[in-house]
């Protein structure tokens, strides 16, 4: 028996199709066909955790799985496909999950640097052609996207994110959804997302990868959760569970976050997946002495699916004998489960997703790499400019030096998915490609990413000397950040420091290119360079992006979505920080500060210049007060006041100067990214309404409260044009 139905007529009559099979499934399915829904694999093709167990094609056909994670290619997944189909006794089709997190063959750049895009539309556009690469290769749900806020820059996960704020990252996570599962999850270039790690992962302590959360309830509600809320609304199909505890329980035991927050508030009707082997994980936590009382924990929690833990698949079945879990529970989750398998079409038709002629069409095509450039360039932030050393003349003699400077393979950055590094390009190709058989251009590596050998120095020192122009490609290699990858000292690593001084010595123009996963504190690259360009790891297409912001062929745009410190004891540092009742004064001891630094970080949140210049003026708020039911419109005239046409980030905070509990002294609450011409000015006007203006109180009830606002119009988080205004009762 193979399960068709056909295409659905209208919704009412959709959902009662896709109850009625699933309803018929659940009643016909024994416990272990049930669990094997429950449970999902990883095949041996690709290691993203420590590996457990490789039968899985034995456990396809005995249905003790019915989910499969790292395989891709539509031969593979087809082989595999089959087996459930056509060789188990309900014909289940599987449903195959991979790691799709910016870009599948294209790689585009990291989340943290699309973030610094702040373009929703090609962050969106981004995932669109992951998705449908994906899809082409019968991948039918992606492991992203990673909505978790960063406020510390040692965790190198910050590098899956979109930064420190809530508002932007809500934004994003919602875009990156929408690009994923476009408009219906049955078309064939669409798959299903998952908003994972829920939740508050990156608030891990010390910035230490897997390490613990403690967290009050307010800062969860409103710093950590409404990305994840962003997702639910914006429909996303699936949560993964985090591997961190919150305040003394693990997540994949916290039926608070699973289903007080998730299914009940948010009525999330999609499924939860484990993180990997996140339920045994319980065990070392504390809170569950072995791996049955570990899945009971997790299955009352509200976890509907075991990753790669086979916790579910070895004990679940004496657990539900023991009365120690519901038969209910159970059906919930592969209610679920089939509920996504059905919206993507797979009980429909299980190869969809498996045509070897739009496998060989659609990856790698010239328009995603052409995409993948644009989002790359759009995603770089020049941090300095003295004296407009950028963009560079095509005349000038270049000594192209340092460890990234002619890489391939750190290109893509950590979490790649099927991305060829080989098939990115280098900086060094990427100038030559520009300036064709012209180019004056001399390579020396200088010293390696991350050791201390100091053999390639002096050439580059000779190189230096002899060009008109040093450009330095410095930073972390890929793997230095992504998952377990924390990093206590966040400078440069290696010899690369030192190769920077004894450059700057030689005493030629030294444009600093950034490649890294995370903000980095680089205060003397600051004080000597003469231009910074972040670049992240901007994907396949990383030095032909770099390299049209290098000369002008597209004019900076990108602004910090993370703020950078002088040091790694200014960490944590986040704009929209608290007051304290002693805040900064220069001329008294007594006030909150570092003897040794000063608390501003060295760049701040939202910022980032361009080749060209702009002025802000006409501060406007069109009344003084507004009531609940009202809105207030706040504007300011932007004018391009260099010579080049330019696109800036127009930013729009809050600052609610006293509440029933304290308020950060910034909140973002808007932006605008706004193309300008040369000598031209735009007015931008944002509304706010009472909505705009809310947060948790002490009864953790959603509320804003009257009283006074300070609102500014800026170009970052540390300046802008301001007013008052009052919400009246
Ligand atoms: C990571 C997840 C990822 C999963 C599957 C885990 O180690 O934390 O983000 O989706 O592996 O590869």
């Amino acid at each position: 028996m193979l399960l068709v139905l056909g295409a659905p007529v209208n919704i009412t009559k959709a959902q009662s199709r896709k109850d009625k099979l699933i309803d018929s499934l659940l009643k016909v399915m024994t416990i272990d066909e049930k669990i094997g829904q429950m449970t999902l694999f990883t095949s041996d093709w690709d290691v993203t955790g420590p590996t457990m167990r490789s039968n899985y094609k034995e456990d396809i056909r005995s249905g003790k799985t019915g989910a499969i994670f790292n395989a891709f290619t539509v031969k593979y997944n087809r082989e595999l496909q089959k087996i459930a189909v056509e060789e188990t006794r309900l014909h289940i089709p599987l449903i195959f999950g991979y790691d799709v997190i910016h870009g599948h063959r294209t790689i585009f750049p990291i989340p943290l640097g699309e973030s610094a895009s702040w373009d929703l539309d090609a962050i969106e556009k981004s995932a669109r052609i992951a998705a449908t690469e994906a899809a082409a290769e019968g991948i039918n749900w992606t492991f992203a996207p990673m909505v978790d806020i960063g406020r510390d820059p040692r965790w190198g996960r910050v590098a899956e994110g979109a930064g420190e704020d809530t508002y932007l990252g809500s934004k994003i996570a919602a875009a990156r959804v929408k690009g994923f599962q476009g408009n219906d999850l049955r078309n064939y270039n669409t798959i299903v997302a998952c908003a994972k790690h829920f939740a508050a992962y990156g608030a891990a302590e010390a910035g230490r990868d897997y390490s613990t959360v403690d967290i009050s309830e307010n800062t969860l509600r409103e710093v950590y959760l409404p990305p994840f809320k962003a997702c639910a609304d914006a429909g996303v199909g699936t949560f993964m569970t985090s591997f961190n505890e919150i305040n003394g329980v693990p997540s994949s035991g916290n039926p608070f976050l699973l289903k007080t927050i998730l299914k009940d508030e948010w009525g999330f009707k999609g499924f939860v997946v484990t993180d990997y082997t996140s339920i045994n994980e319980m065990i070392p936590h504390g809170f569950a002495k072995d791996e049955k009382e570990a899945g009971e924990e997790a299955l009352n929690a509200g976890v509907d699916m075991d990753m790669q833990g086979a916790i579910y698949y070895n004990h679940l079945k004496t657990s539900l004998s023991e009365g120690k879990v519901s038969m209910d529970e159970v059906n919930d989750a592969v209610k679920r489960i089939l509920g996504i398998k059905y919206d993507l079409g797979l009980f429909e038709d299980p190869y969809r997703y498996l045509d070897a002629e739009r496998e060989k069409n659609e990856i790698m095509r010239k328009e995603n790499l052409d995409a993948a450039q644009d989002v790359a360039r759009k995603s770089m932030v020049l941090l300095k400019n003295k004296n407009e050393a950028l963009p560079l003349r095509k005349e000038s003699s270049i000594a192209l030096i340092g460890p990234l400077a002619h890489d391939q393979q750190d290109m893509i950055g950590p979490w790649s998915a099927a991305g060829d590094w080989k098939k990115a390009i280098s900086l060094y190709d990427g100038i030559r490609m520009k300036l064709g058989s012209d180019a004056k251009i001399v390579y020396e590596k200088g010293c390696n990413i991350n050791d201390d050998s100091t053999q390639y120095m002096a050439r580059a020192i000779a190189a230096a000397g002899k060009a008109d122009v040093v450009i330095m490609a410095l930073g972390e290699s890929a793997q230095m950040s992504g998952e377990a990858a924390s990093r206590a000292d966040i400078g440069l690593p290696g010899m690369q420091q030192q190769l920077f001084n004894e450059i700057i010595k030689v005493g030629k123009p030294v444009v600093v290119v950034l490649m890294n996963g995370r903000p980095l504190a680089i205060p003397e690259l600051d004080r000597n360079a003469n231009a910074i360009l972040e670049t992240w790891f901007s994907g396949t297409m990383a030095g032909a992006a770099i390299a049209d912001v290098l000369y002008g062929d597209y004019n900076p745009s990108g602004k910090l979505t993370i703020t950078f410190p002088r040091s790694v004891g200014q960490i944590p540092i986040y704009y929209n920080e608290k007051n304290t009742g002693r805040p900064f004064d220069a001329n008294n001891k007594y006030t909150s500060k570092y003897l040794d630094l000063p608390n501003t970080p060295l760049y701040p949140f939202g910022y980032g210049l361009s080749y060209t210049t702009y002025k802000y003026s006409n501060f406007n708020l069109d009344k003084p007060y507004f009531n609940f039911n009202d809105s207030i419109h706040v504007s300011a005239t932007v004018t391009n006041t260099g010579k080049r046409d330019g696109e800036e980030v127009v930013q729009l905070y809050i600052h609610d100067v006293t509440g029933s509990l304290t308020r950060p002294v910034k909140e973002l609450k808007g932006f605008r990214k706004i193309f300008l011409k040369a000598g031209e000015s735009k007015t931008v006007t944002f509304t706010l309404h009472a909505s705009d203006l809310t947060f948790y109180n002490s009864k953790m009830k959603l509320q804003a409260e009257p009283g006074q606002f300070e609102v500014f119009i800026g170009s970052d988080s540390a300046e802008g044009l301001k007013g008052t205004f009052e919400l009246a009762k």
